[in-house]
């Protein structure tokens, strides 16, 4: 496996790939790569010949207060990885090679309202810059397919609607959430998290769990069974932040009468801020 850092490169190995008649996948990372990330390798893998991963900490999608900074940079660790699951090429450019206008000067791709929700409403732009760097990053690649986790469920809906909106020809995979034995979703900034920290925050999990028992059992008062979870969240040591339970279909308030549910949640822990959800069918 190579690593580039250009974009010249990159268009040379990808259009010998590319007459090579190779199906091409990418796997976006921001890195620090953990099992997570390696299940969407694998699963590029086995949807396409020829692997791209990309590592950038992309600085559009950070709000001014946030872990910019101090995401964690392991690329040596992260190619090693990436080597020993298959992946054909990593691209890791500069800031420079992907926004050579700068931070400001960059024209930018923005799926509306739902970019403004959940997430959108407490880190404001972060979607915004996702679907930039997405946006360039499948141009630059031209992927047949593009593996996203989960995990980051509003991220990947937004990223569908872009794909969706813009007629982009992509096929996205969505791979499922990646959890320690505990429960606990992984995710780069679990190692912000301190000892203590680590062994309440599987509780996130637990209470969504909880949560979605409650909808399985015929409780329909959402307000009353999300205040309760956020109060269980605050006891164990957690600041709130959101929970809602939505429609899959839209991401939008569901309704008592609607089946096909996902809850979603971010979560307050220390340094860290955590996300998760739970799909659910009524
Ligand atoms: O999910 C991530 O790691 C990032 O948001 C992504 C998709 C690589 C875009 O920077």
């Amino acid at each position: 496996m190579q690593t580039i850092t250009t974009i010249s490169e990159l268009r040379e190995q990808l259009s010998a790939a590319r007459n090579a008649g190779r199906r091409i996948g990418l796997v976006p990372t921001m890195g620090n790569l953990h099992q997570g990330h390696l299940r969407l390798v694998e699963a590029a893998v086995e949807n396409a010949d020829f692997v791209v991963a990309s590592i950038f900490v992309n600085p559009l999608q950070f709000g001014p207060q946030e872990d910019l900074e101090r995401y964690p940079r392991t690329l040596a660790e992260d190619q090693a990885q990436l080597r020993a699951f298959g992946c054909n090429l990593l691209f890791a450019p500069s800031e420079a090679e992907i926004y050579p206008h700068g931070r400001v000067g960059q024209t930018f791709v923005e799926v509306p309202g739902i970019s403004d929700l959940y997430c959108g409403s407490s880190r404001p732009g972060h979607f915004r810059g996702v679907t930039t760097i997405v946006n360039k990053l499948f141009n630059l690649i031209q992927p047949d397919v593009a593996v996203f986790g989960r995990k980051d469920y509003q991220q990947l809906h937004v990223i569908r609607r872009m794909v969706e909106d813009l007629s982009m020809p992509v096929e996205l995979i969505g791979v499922g959430t990646e959890r320690a034995s505990n429960g606990l979703a992984l995710s780069s900034r679990n190692g912000y998290l301190s000892e203590s920290e680590l062994a309440v925050a599987p509780t996130l999990y637990a209470t969504l769990n909880q949560l979605a028992d409650a909808l399985r059992s015929g409780s329909s008062d959402y307000p009353a069974l999300i205040e309760q979870a956020q109060s269980q969240l605050e006891e164990a040591g957690f600041m709130r932040d959101y929970i809602h339970i939505l429609r899959r279909s839209d991401m939008l308030a569901a309704n008592p009468d609607d089946r096909q549910l996902v809850i979603i949640a971010a979560a307050y822990l220390g340094a860290a801020r955590l996300i998760d959800n739970i799909e659910l069918d009524l």
